[in-house]
This record gives C-alpha cells, structure tokens and sequence, in this order.
C-alpha cells in the first residue's frame, strides 16, 4: 500500500457464554464472523465465565463447558497470535471495573433491561443481584479495552446501548475515559431458526433437540435433524412467505455454500424436499467437519490451551490494567 500514515485499525470486543454445545446458529451468525472479522481489526475475545455464574452452574460441568468454549473458538479459526483471546474469570479488571460501573448505573436503568425481565421470569427462584448488573459487567467487558466496534446480536443490542451510557456519563463528569463503542453490523450476519418452530431462533434451551444443531453433533445426528426439519407443502425449493422452515433451510444452505438463494432455488428446480433436506444436512456436515476435528486435536492438548489462555489473559491485564489504573485516579482512589 502506497498510503504513508497508516490508519489505526479499530479494536473490536466480544465474547461468548461458555454454556456448552454452541449451535450452528451461533456458528454462522457470530463466530464464523469473528474469525473473518481478524484480519481487518484489532480484535479481543473472551470466554464470559463471569457473566455464566448468573444462573447456577454444576462445578464439573461447567469447568468442561469453559474449556470445551475455549478449544472450540480456537478450532472455529480464533488465532490466538492474531486477537488475544482469555478466559474472563482470569483477568481480575473485569470484575473491578465492573464494581466501579454498578456505582456509576442506575436502578431504574438495570430495570428496564429485556434480558433481565426474561430471566428472572425464567428462573424465578433465582433473581439474583448479578443477574440484575449483569450488563455492568458487560460494559466493563467492553469499556477495558476501549473497544470501537462490538459485534452484537439483537439480543444483546440493549446492553450495548447501555455501555454507552454508562461510559457517556462517566466521561462526562471526569472527561473523556472510556471510548465509546457502536454496534458491529456485519454483513448478513446469517440468523438461524428453529428446525421445528423455523419462526424462533434456534435455541440450545429448545426442549425439542431435533430444533437445533450442535457443533459438535456426529455426521449421523446432524443428518437426522435435517431430515426432521419442519417444511411446507408446496414442495418448491423458494424462499416465499409462510414457508419458514424452507426458507430458513435456504438460509443455512446460502450460509455454508456462499451461494445465493435464487442459484439454490435453480440447483433444486424440480427436485423434492426430501434431497433439499439431504443436500442441506451434508453442506452443514463438511462445514463443520473440520472444525470438529481441529476441536478433537485442541481438546485433548490442555497443555497446548493452557499456554493459550494464560497469555491471552496476560495480554489482557496488562492492556485493561491501563484503563482501570486510570479510571481509579480520576475517581480519587490512591494509587498503591
Ligand atoms: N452477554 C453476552 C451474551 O450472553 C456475552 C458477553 C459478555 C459479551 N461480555 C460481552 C458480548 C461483551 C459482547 C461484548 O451473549
């Protein structure tokens, strides 16, 4: 490139609850894209364990389901050299900064929260305070690393609207601290549905298990599920209103094979439901085929992870440090 003052790049945070078995959906609507996302950004990624405790969490399952999150980003393509990549409960300025933010947020904010109504409807035994603040911690998650950009589903829109506040607000009684971060809007960033109910998101809470794909499910179940999925009885391969399930069906097709819905619709012409069906299940088979196998290799290498995630979380401290080393001066705390 001819340019002589070289733009910075922007740095993009995310992450993702390691609630065990992500689905295609979350594959080709998030991670598939983080990966992409490397090469153009500064980009940092973590494992929220933080955030999982909110609902209550089997020890032996859950130290499985950090790892398991961990080696399968990393086999997802997360290139540990490229963007520091850490697991959150190893990097203590989170839940510092975290702190700071509930004294910085309002109740009645925290209040109008979706997620959190959901939630404590969901798990009415459980309402607890961190479920309550847990968007005070996501903006620490965000705000540490004076993120640009945060690629967001629409679930999560609202508390990056938040984080906004949040760091608006600080900056404006102490000046300008935090930088204040937009929504990533990918491209197309493809949502999957239900295979069952194709007007819901696929969901791993789905009671029915034939609605949704695991990542790592086995050739044989993932054919199964495909075979199952819920179509119409038009019997035309077109994406075309009241046929959900199809038209989710082209979705995934046109997310693993990159080709357009009307170049499915002509490879299809004339042909059943039954070999769409087929024809779907295997393009999602070889797509996730090697990266199940870069999973089997990683998982079983936890000397190999654990060099990874530890010197994602010291690249981590050393870069959140700064902000919170800065934030507490401009509060007044003493420095040590
Ligand atoms: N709350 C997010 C989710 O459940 C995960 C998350 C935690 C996150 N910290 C974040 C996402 C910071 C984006 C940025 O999906």
């Amino acid at each position: 490139m001819s340019e002589t003052v070289q733009e910075k790049k922007k740095v993009i945070f995310s992450a993702i609850q390691p609630s065990g078995s992500f689905t295609l959906g979350n594959y080709l609507g998030a991670l598939r894209n983080w990966v992409k996302l490397q090469d153009e950004y500064n980009c940092i990624f973590a494992v929220a364990d933080l955030h999982a405790i909110t609902v209550r969490q089997d020890p032996q399952k859950f130290r499985h389901n950090i790892m398991e999150a961990y080696a399968l980003l990393l086999a997802c393509g997360i290139d540990p050299q490229k963007s520091p990549f850490f697991i959150q409960s190893h990097v203590h300025t989170h839940a510092e900064l975290a702190w700071i933010l509930n004294c910085y947020t309002q109740f009645g904010e925290l209040s109008r929260m979706t997620q959190f109504k959901d939630k404590s409807q969901k798990h009415a035994d459980n309402v607890n305070a961190g479920l309550f603040t847990y968007p005070s911690l996501m903006a620490a998650d965000i705000l540490l690393y004076q993120a640009d950009l945060v690629p967001v589903g629409i679930d999560q829109k609202q508390h990056l609207e938040l984080t906004r506040n949040i760091a608006e607000r600080f900056n404006g009684v102490y000046g300008k601290t935090f930088t204040i971060p937009d929504a990533y809007i990918g491209k197309a960033g493809a949502k999957i549905c239900s295979l069952q109910e194709p007007t819901k998101k696929m969901s791993k809470s789905d009671e029915n298990a034939n609605s949704w794909v695991a990542m790592l499910d086995t050739p044989d179940v993932i054919m199964k599920k495909f075979k199952r999925a819920v179509t119409d009885s038009e019997a035309v391969v077109r994406v075309g209103e009241g046929k959900d399930g199809i038209n989710n069906l082209i979705g995934i097709m046109s997310a693993v094979t990159d080709k357009t819905p009307d170049e499915i619709t002509a490879e299809f012409e004339g042909k059943g439901y039954g070999d769409f069906k087929t024809a779907v299940g295997e393009a999602v088979v070889e797509t996730l085929r090697p990266i199940q196998e870069r999973y089997n290799d990683y998982i079983k290498n936890k000397d190999y992870l654990a060099e990874q995630y530890k010197s994602g979380a010291e690249f981590a401290l050393r870069l959140s440090q700064r902000t919170l080393s800065k934030v507490m001066k401009k509060i007044g705390y003493i420095a040590k």
